[in-house]
């Protein structure tokens, strides 16, 4: 008995300690709010009541100095300058603003800009229960550790209201993350393995033809859509500078979508069949119609894992666990975001401080 009783106490005890051992490797990133009723060039003030100037300078510097070769960023910089002026509203206001407020140089808070728009490897999950509600979440991993440092909840209020709500990194002014409450939700994955090499080709792109970029699209639908419906169509047609998988969840039933992008249009669509088994949609970082590299199994893990869930046990708690399973979680992954657009209080963004091991 009393054998029974210490080894009960050692497995609470251990299962304790697991828990808490998790919960340690998370934490919650700070949320700002920021008035899209104020000019472009001061809305982001209030980052610097959150970030130390100096801090976020030495971050940025990080960042770009891992995404562009240090002589290519030296010889890009009056180029730079020079293109500022085709970068439209309210973005070039906003990046302008930051540069000024927040610290650094005009021509790094652009190249910050792009650097971002060539993430890494992500995993995004639209899903529904049997009674119809949809959850949607995401983890989005990047090889660069401060960048759970300068992760951020934002909500973008206009009228004091939240018009749409997304998280970002400080000093980025896109969303590759985010929701318009009570209507859609979206999340951005990179498509395929394109390099930091090729970063100019997107420059090009977005300069000379005017081309958005990906993150930029998922803003403006948040605050321009007026249902899931127009937001796929969005999503699906606007030229961006590269390809993307946009994933996209609802509020009814049936609501949500898989868009795989080219750079001037849709490449395919593929959404939620709940009457044909077809409750779940896993998209990573390659077509969702062809099978993934060998040596990367995240896809496989998270179908088998929601397929051991069943239909009768998800919702936002178990799309989490999903989200947390290694490799879905892997050792870059920066944060996972779990949301409902029905449910827009419930949305909720953890960062993974040592990302996920086996
Ligand atoms: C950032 O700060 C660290 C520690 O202060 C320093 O070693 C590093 O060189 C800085 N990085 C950049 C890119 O400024
Ligand atoms: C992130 O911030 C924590 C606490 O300020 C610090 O200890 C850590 O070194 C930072 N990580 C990076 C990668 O800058
Ligand atoms: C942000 O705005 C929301 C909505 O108006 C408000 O409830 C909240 O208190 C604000 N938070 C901060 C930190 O100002
Ligand atoms: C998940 O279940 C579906 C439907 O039963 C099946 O087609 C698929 O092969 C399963 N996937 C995995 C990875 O087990």
């Amino acid at each position: 008995m009393l054998r029974n009783m210490r080894t009960w106490l050692l497995l609470q005890c251990a299962l304790f300690c697991c828990c808490v051992g998790l919960r340690l490797g998370e934490f919650t990133p700070p949320t700002i709010n920021i008035s899209l009723d104020q000019d472009p060039e001061v809305r982001w003030k209030p980052l610097s009541q959150y970030f130390d100037p100096e801090y976020l300078k030495n971050a940025s510097a990080q960042v770009i100095d891992s995404t562009v070769p240090k002589w290519v960023h030296q010889a890009v910089k009056p180029v730079v300058l020079a293109l500022e002026k085709y970068i439209p509203q309210p973005y070039a206001g906003e990046i302008r603003g930051l540069a000024e407020h927040v610290g650094g140089s005009l021509s790094d808070a652009i190249i910050l800009n792009f650097a971002y728009e060539v993430s890494a490897f992500c995993t995004s999950i639209v899903t529904q229960d049997q009674n119809g509600n949809v959850y949607h979440g995401r983890n989005l991993d990047y090889p660069h550790p401060v960048l759970r440092n300068l992760t951020i909840n934002v909500n973008f209020l206009k009228n004091g209201k939240i018009a749409y709500q997304g998280t970002s990194f400080a000093g980025y002014v896109g969303l590759w993350t985010g929701q318009s409450p009570n209507k859609f939700t979206v999340s951005g994955d990179q498509r395929g393995s394109e390099h930091w090499w090729n970063w100019w080709k997107n420059w090009v792109s977005a300069f000379l033809f005017q081309r958005s970029p990906v993150s930029w699209l998922v803003r403006e639908t948040l605050e321009n859509a007026e249902d899931f419906l127009d937001a796929v169509l969005r999503l699906s047609k606007v030229p961006i500078i590269t390809g993307v998988y946009y994933i996209v969840g609802g509020v009814r039933a049936g609501e949500g979508m898989v868009i795989t992008r080219d750079r001037t249009g849709p490449a395919d669509l593929w959404s939620l069949e709940p009457i044909n088994g077809g409750w779940y949609r896993v998209e990573t970082n390659f077509d969702h119609w062809r099978p993934p590299p060998k040596d990367d199994h995240r896809r496989e893990v998270a179908n088998k894992a929601l397929n051991a869930t069943g239909q009768d046990h998800i919702n936002m708690e178990t799309l989490y666990k999903v989200l947390s399973l290694y490799p879905v979680c892997n050792g870059i992954t920066v944060y996972t975001t779990t949301m409902s657009a029905a449910a827009p209080d419930k949305y909720n963004t953890l960062i993974r401080a040592q990302g996920c091991q086996p």
